[in-house]
């Protein structure tokens, strides 16, 4: 999409829209008025969203994990929610991620709005492009993340007081399990700041779809070494809810008036 005619978005009449894709302990669009679902139909596969109003702006919601977090991680239909999207007519996404923490500065609770990933992902196909009639196309990723969504958010941090740092480097592993300690040790060395199991491919397919995409970290945890206990994902998700409101507020406030 995006590029080669395929996909939409362009010449598409109406509001810009805008999707939030909702990742671990985030699966309803409390947010929005009038919601419906649609199913997306997508050269790979189905993708389901819900399309509803805030402040007369159209925003389309994408359960990450599906509604019921049902998906795990290596699971996703990556290509197909993309792909649906753009399809829809989105031309901005707000992503959120649960991710461990490298960094004692970032404790749980807190917000990184990443700004680079490092890749370590196996079995994932992560582009559009693979030859053939969608052709051979090497996209940039020089800056993944949108700096413009970015900089709405940490304004919207400020004024709201939350603990928001703007840009930290992302590790994205394979999963579903969580790391060892001795991988959380190298991808510290290696410049790593944060770790989770989902922004790779999701990034990188929405650049290929032409998308202005920014990721909202929220720390669940010390990563596995770190935190000196064993981690669970109902850690995860307890500190996911227990900041919902926060990641919420957040979003809203950088959202256009
Ligand atoms: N590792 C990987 N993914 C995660 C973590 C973690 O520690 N916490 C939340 N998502």
């Amino acid at each position: 999409p995006g590029r080669k005619g395929r996909g939409g978005g362009e010449g598409r009449s109406g509001p810009v829209r805008l999707a939030i894709i909702g990742g671990t302990g985030v699966y309803d669009p409390e947010i929005l008025d009038d919601v419906r679902e649609e199913t997306v139909v997508t050269p790979y596969g189905r993708a389901t969203v819900r399309i509803g109003k805030f402040r007369g702006l159209e925003v389309v919601f994408l359960a990450r994990h599906g509604a019921g977090h049902t998906v795990p991680p290596h699971k996703i239909n990556y290509r197909a929610n993309i792909y649906a999207l753009a399809a829809l007519g989105v031309r901005r996404v707000i992503a959120t991620a649960a991710v461990g923490s490298l960094r004692q500065a970032f404790g749980p609770g807190h917000f990184v709005l990443v700004d680079q990933f490092l890749d370590f992902t196996k079995n994932r196909v992560s582009t559009f492009f693979e030859g053939g009639e969608a052709g051979v196309v090497h996209i940039d990723v020089t800056e993944p993340y949108c700096p413009e969504i970015r900089s709405h958010l940490e304004a919207a941090g400020k004024a709201l007081g939350l603990p928001v740092t703007n840009g930290g480097v992302y590790v994205c592993t394979e999963g579903p399990r969580f790391e060892t300690p001795a991988e959380i040790r190298m991808f510290e060395r290696l410049g790593g700041d944060l770790v989770g199991m989902t922004s790779v491919p999701e990034v990188v397919l929405a650049r290929e779809a032409g998308l202005c995409y920014a990721t909202i970290a929220m720390v669940t945890n010390y990563a596995a070494g770190i935190s000196g206990q064993p981690l669970t994902h109902e850690e995860v998700l307890e500190i996911m809810a227990a900041n919902g409101t926060n990641l919420r507020r957040l979003i809203l406030e950088a959202l256009p008036r």
